[in-house]
């Protein structure tokens, strides 16, 4: 990889190539219950920009620059009461959509204020989920048609996890199958696993073969391997602009299950998952009916706090060393001697660095669906920033929405796209099920 094309994928501040590029999306950004009608303003750091999001009297939230227009001071501080947030500092105050609507320091000119306008995002809420819209674009674009965003609340959960490491290796954790039956299962055997469970072919055979291929809204790949004479064991993944994955791990007709990669600033992400909550488990226990080593999946968090990188941390971090435990990773069963799949993830992806050095990487053929992945997004951003090509989905959101991934075996004789379509028309959609 040439060192321009490390930094055009990386870098997400205002400007900047990706940065570009993400902007023209919706961007999930906090969870409804984060904010309370006139509670207390949240620091929100989104794409590099220090912002924050309040919650009016009545319920709109508001999402914009952190700093007061007037003098800069921050609106962190500020009184979030009837309708507006009011900065401290000399009582300005600006209402969701940044209009100021007051100047009450400046006596006898009370049209000053519809001079200054504070520097605020459009916001949508839906499905407990607060959107933000950081593009140039006056009338925003439609919102995202990710299937799992769609669902109403109650059938979702939402999950939101930081991790202390740039957007593009995080994600790439999700679409770089052959680690599972290491970094995961490495000291899982096979044996222990029940014979009429899928998870056995990943134990059994570690080295599957792929196909890789760009689609209209990112890319995908098949992984494979023989599961028995004349039969085939898929696990199909997809990546989706700018940043959302669907990982193979799950029944591939019920696996509703959408995840979103949202940088904070270059050396920060904010994982984001949805997924139905109707989903069944994805990996079962061993035969002797226990939870696989090293399996948990509940999230370890910290308390938040309120600095710019105080939401959703978990306990397992660079300084503690993840919490690996090193007796547990001689004993076996636990490859890692980490707790926990997510902060398995965690732990390789934050040791490689805020940034991967690409040009230290060696790719290899179980690297294809990365490559084609950073090929696809260094496309999309390059013919924004260039031509001014809209890229894919901003438009026409409903691209997005029959994406699916998952794990199944069919015939071996069926090629990649045969099983993929197969599956695709056995796929419980709840959505059109209820509207039916
Ligand atoms: S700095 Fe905010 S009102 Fe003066
Ligand atoms: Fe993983």
């Amino acid at each position: 990889m040439r060192k321009k094309d490390s930094e055009d994928l990386v870098r997400v501040g205002p400007g900047t190539v990706m940065g570009g590029l993400m902007r023209e999306y919706w961007l999930p950004a906090a969870m409804s219950p984060e904010l309370r009608a006139d509670g207390e303003p949240m620091r929100l750091l989104l794409l590099g920009e220090q912002l924050i999001a309040f919650r009016d009297s009545s319920g709109r939230v508001g999402v914009m620059d952190h700093r007061c227009p007037h003098r800069c001071a921050s609106l962190f501080l500020g009184r979030n009461e009837e309708n507006g947030i009011r900065c401290v500092y000399h009582g300005w105050k600006y209402d969701v959509d940044g209009n100021c609507v007051d100047t009450p320091n400046l006596a006898g000119n009370p049209d000053f204020k519809s001079r200054i306008k504070a520097k605020a995002y459009q916001t949508v809420e839906r499905n407990g989920l607060v959107w933000v819209y950081m593009g140039a674009r006056k009338k925003a674009p439609p919102l995202p048609q990710i299937e799992a965003t769609l669902l109403p609340e109650a059938e979702v959960t939402i999950s939101f996890v930081q991790r202390e490491c740039n957007w593009l290796q995080a994600l790439e954790g999700d679409i770089d199958t052959s680690h599972f039956g290491f970094l995961h299962a490495g000291a899982i055997d096979p044996d222990d696993v029940p014979d009429d469970s899928l998870f056995r072919f990943t134990v059994t055979n570690r080295a599957p073969d792929y196909h890789v291929a760009d689609t209209e809204a990112g890319t995908m790949y098949a992984a494979y391997r023989e599961a028995s004479p004349g039969r085939t064991y898929w696990r199909f993944a997809n990546f989706m602009l700018p940043f959302w994955t669907q990982t193979p791990q799950g029944k591939f007709t019920e696996h509703l299950h959408n995840r979103a990669w949202v940088p904070m600033d270059d050396h920060h992400t904010m994982f984001v998952s949805l997924m139905w909550r109707q989903h069944p488990p994805s990996i079962g226990p061993n035969k002797r009916g226990q939870m696989m080593p090293g399996f948990q999946r509940q999230f370890d968090y910290l308390p938040n706090t309120t600095a710019w990188h105080g939401r959703w941390r978990l306990k397992g971090r660079p300084e503690n060393d993840w919490l690996v435990d090193r007796e547990a990773q001689a004993r076996g069963g636990n490859y890692t001697g980490i707790t926990g799949i997510h902060a398995q993830d965690q732990a390789v992806t934050e040791s490689m660095g805020p940034v991967t050095d690409h040009l230290f990487e060696h790719l290899a053929p179980s690297d294809r669906m990365i490559m084609a992945t950073r090929r696809r997004l260094l496309k999309a951003a390059r013919a924004l920033a260039k031509d001014k090509t809209v890229p894919p989905g901003v438009d026409n959101p409903e691209i997005m929405y029959p994406v699916r991934s998952g794990d199944f075996v069919t015939d071996a004789k069926l090629g990649w796209r045969q099983a993929y379509d197969g599956q695709m028309r056995a796929a419980v959609r709840p959505l059109r099920e209820a509207a039916e």
